[in-house]
């Protein structure tokens, strides 16, 4: 590894001892780490000491990260702002760096672990807290599990580290199924514990409405439940398992999972999808559709054509809805979907082609980016911002929207050429509801082929792209869609391990990146999942 030679040339020189080859095994790898000779042992006397322990937040990330190893340890580890020559230090020190990116922050922090213990160092909480994500994987991979009496011992190392991307990651479907919030939590854990920093909760779809909304009670009452849900692959003859099935989040379940998330330092971006996938909420309310109905919420998967109406109630009523969401939701963006939405009613429709006319719109593409800016406008008067999957290119894009890039790089290419901000999400990298493997041997997914070391392989800036350019492409995310995902425990199949393969793609640099080393590093992260319960697939 390239950084870890030019650290052990320097180190060398100093005349430390260096041990040969020793990677630490950490993911994502960090910027800088050096290793050296040399264990230290928590024990009864070790203490958590914070530079400030007035700081409400300096206390939270002490105790979040303490409070597993206390059960597992049984140490004390006392939390105090008296310093100690055995200690496990969070020092806030120093101005946070100014940063010109949007959604950037700065993260970065310092760790060393020598005799004396541990110091990590940041200017702002986000740094302490990924400095215990990686002192929690310096650790042996049962601290973090649930058995007890696990000897705490961390290698003396010296770790600097960044984020080379300010947007990671990931998502996650719950139109298609839905999973309870004790789950929504552990997805979070997980995520931060791979020092991603961002959930984007797709939270409307045809098979399912999932966020309750105060104004419009028939979303969850009608749109949140489906009568039965196709069972085999094929759409027709179409078979159903009847079994009704269907439920949502409540406001207060949603406000918990984005405290929750923010305590970790992720920002959970609500998903509202417009004007395609929105048979449920037409379930609902079919006046806000172009034809009558009646509609019911989806059973089968796959691309339906009544979509929301372009008529001034369709605004008024996505206006109203999506004042909620920003009631619950305090992300700087606000996801409207745009992708896959048929035209054909467009076509058929009266009121939808006296838009057109009254706009002077040359089409039904036009017409979506008309409706898509109009949401923009609002959004962007509320303070937000508008992010949306690439359809929005299509018919111009809003002023300021940022562009999801699902169907290939090509969209985010075009984004970022016109100036625009992009997020880069390729079916071919990075949907984790494709196959891991022959599916000849794996459990019924969507399609595809994506194995870990693919997702591994994934660069998030395209050579299309100057370095200005280059800089509008934010990071990256992980899709993950739940047609086949029935239960929390598949979604975990799916997620993990390619999840640690993103983690690194989007936090480590570019040069760091070696397949042969992150596989070396693997098997231990593999065995700390186990510990904490997860269902990941052996690779
Ligand atoms: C998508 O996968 N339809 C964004």
């Amino acid at each position: 590894m390239l950084v870890l030679r030019i650290a052990s040339i320097t180190l060398m020189s100093t005349l430390t001892v260096l041990v040969a080859n020793a990677e630490p095994p950490l993911i994502p790898m960090p910027s800088q780490a050096t290793v050296q000779e040399g264990r230290w042992a928590l024990d009864n006397e070790t203490r958590v000491v914070l530079s400030d322990p007035s700081s409400g937040e300096l206390r939270r990330i002490a105790e979040m990260w303490a409070e597993p190893l206390r059960r597992s340890s049984g140490l004390p580890l006392p939390v105090t702002g008296d310093d100690s020559p055995n200690a496990v230090r969070l020092l806030l020190e120093g101005e946070p760096k100014v940063v010109d990116r949007a959604f950037q922050g700065d993260e970065s922090y310092t760790l060393r672990s020598g005799p004396h213990g541990v110091s990590i160092t940041a200017a702002t909480g986000a740094g302490l807290f990924y400095g215990t994500r990686t002192l929690n994987q310096l650790l042996p991979p049962a601290a973090l599990g649930t058995g007890s009496g696990v000897v705490l011992e961390v290698p003396f190392i010296t770790v600097l580290d960044t984020p080379r991307f300010p947007y990671r990651g990931m998502h996650l479907d719950v139109g298609r199924h839905l999973f309870p919030v004790d789950f929504i939590k552990k997805y979070i854990d997980l995520l931060a514990h791979y020092k991603m920093n961002t959930f984007h909760w797709h939270l409307t779809e045809d098979q399912g409405w999932r966020l309750e909304i105060k104004k419009y009670p028939k979303l969850t009452e009608v749109g949140a439940f489906r009568e039965q849900t196709q069972v085999a692959k094929k759409r027709r003859p179409f078979v159903g398992d009847g079994q009704r099935y269907g439920g949502f989040y409540t406001q207060e379940e949603a406000r918990e999972i984005v405290a929750y998330a923010a305590e970790r330092y992720i920002r959970v971006i609500p998903e509202i999808e417009m004007p395609g996938h929105s048979t449920a909420a037409l379930a609902a309310y079919p006046e806000f559709a172009c034809t009558e109905g009646p509609f019911k919420v989806a059973m089968t998967w796959g691309v339906f054509e009544d979509i929301y109406c372009p008529t001034e109630e369709t605004f008024t009523f996505l206006e109203n809805v999506l004042s909620e969401v920003m009631e619950i939701f305090p992300s700087p963006y606000i996801h409207i979907g745009g992708d896959e939405a048929p035209k054909t009613r467009w076509e058929e429709s009266e009121v939808a082609q006296e838009v057109i006319r009254r706009e002077g719109l040359k089409d039904e593409h036009e017409l979506q980016s008309w409706f898509i800016r109009r949401i923009e406008k609002f959004l962007l008067a509320n303070g937000r911002r508008l992010i949306g999957w690439d359809e929005i290119l299509e018919g111009g894009l809003a002023p300021e929207a940022t562009v999801m890039s699902w169907r290939g790089m090509e969209g985010g290419i075009q984004a970022a050429q016109q100036g625009h901000d992009v997020v880069m999400t390729p079916t071919s990298h990075v949907y984790f509801d494709y196959y891991q493997a022959d599916r000849k041997t794996e459990p019924l997914a969507i399609g595809g082929l994506t194995p870990l070391e693919k997702v591994y392989a994934f660069e998030p800036v395209p050579p299309e792209l100057n370095a200005e350019q280059a800089r509008h492409v934010l990071g990256a995310q992980g899709n993950v869609w739940t047609e086949y995902m029935k239960t929390s425990d598949y979604v975990e199949y799916m997620v993990f391990p390619r999840l640690l393969a993103l983690a690194e793609v989007v936090w480590s640099p570019q040069e760091a990146r070696q397949w042969d080393s992150f596989e070396a590093r693997l098997p231990q992260e593999l065995e700390r999942l186990g510990h904490l319960g997860v269902n990941y697939r052996k690779p």
